[in-house]
């Protein structure tokens, strides 16, 4: 049985062949309608239980389609309607679920919850974002890189903004994947320590860059997500957009990076915030590409963890 609960802790070759099945389960679907079953069916027979302790728009719908185009059948549940919210522990809420379930997908805030739940559960745990990462986000992104323009490895990736979990799954996958990394944003918001030490004792690539201009030179890809992440307190947002606003990505910053460079953003995003409508709708943007490799990014990380 596998979790799937970061990159960093996922082996290597494990992750190439979850992204190489995502792209042959795309290609083998290709102009079906979204509800038509999958040829195979490896989900047959499966409950999957999909746990939201924050808002979500991709990550609900696609994981729900994805475990029904392969056969399964889902159960959508609110942290705040369980008795999880209500005072039942982690450790007995996965073990409860397990005698009902075959695999759950929770998102959370502390990742101490979904460590916990992985932990005290005998079916495989995804995990569908917490404050510290956001891997099912990242394997979409690679995925969609390399549609767009072939291996990922030795490229120049820029982030923009925050070192917020997004970026840390972004730093995971560098070491991963073998792509340089670059982080540029406010040292008020810089990544979290121990995730660049360890990519840098790795041997990652990676460095930090205050200059939106000298960061953005060279890029092969550009990565933006909003300046106020879902954990982060309202009462931060105007310190934080004060912090942000010269990271903002619009058309002279992506002119600034190589000509052939790709612009990605998680969603959902903030127009003219952290990016102008312009770079989200232009020609160098793939967010709606990302967007919809979620869904088949995540059916390949759903047949790992059961091992169909
Ligand atoms: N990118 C992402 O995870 O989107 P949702 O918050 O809508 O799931
Ligand atoms: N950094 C964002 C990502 C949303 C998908 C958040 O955590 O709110």
């Amino acid at each position: 049985m596998n979790h799937f609960l970061d990159l960093h802790t996922t082996e290597k070759t494990a992750l190439r062949s979850m992204i190489d099945k995502a792209r042959a389960m795309k290609d083998a679907r290709a102009g079906r309608p979204k509800g038509e079953a999958d040829d195979e069916q490896p989900l047959a027979g499966h409950m999957v239980a999909l746990i939201f302790e924050k808002p979500s728009t991709r990550t609900r719908v696609s994981f729900d389609v994805g475990v029904r185009q392969m056969g399964g059948q889902t159960m959508v549940l609110s942290g705040q309607d369980m008795q999880l919210g209500h005072g039942e522990t982690i450790a007995d809420t996965a073990r409860v679920l397990s005698r009902y379930v075959d695999m759950i997908m929770i998102r959370t805030f502390d990742e101490a919850v979904l460590h916990e739940m992985a932990a005290n559960a005998s079916v495989p745990v995804i995990n569908g974002l917490t404050d510290r990462t956001h891997p099912c986000q990242i394997m979409a992104d690679v995925m969609t890189y390399e549609e767009h323009r072939g291996s990922i490895a030795g490229k120049n990736v820029v982030w923009m903004g925050d070192g917020n979990n997004v970026y840390a799954s972004l730093l995971h996958a560098a070491t991963q994947f073998g792509f340089n990394l670059t982080f540029c944003g406010p040292q008020q918001l810089d990544p979290d320590r121990d995730f660049m030490d360890e990519a840098r004792a790795a041997g990652t690539n990676v460095r930090i860059e205050r200059d939106p201009w000298k960061g953005v030179d060279g890029a092969d890809l550009v990565v933006a997500d909003t300046w106020v992440s879902m954990h982060d307190a309202q009462s931060s947002r105007e310190r934080r957009h004060n912090m942000l606003r010269a990271y903002q990505v619009n058309d002279r910053l992506m002119q600034a990076a190589n000509p052939d460079a790709l612009f990605m953003h998680c969603l959902p995003a903030h127009r003219e915030e952290e990016v102008t409508s312009s770079v989200m709708d232009g020609p160098q943007s793939v967010i709606f590409d990302e967007a919809e490799n979620r869904l088949h990014a995540q059916k390949a990380v759903m047949r790992w963890c059961l091992g169909v």
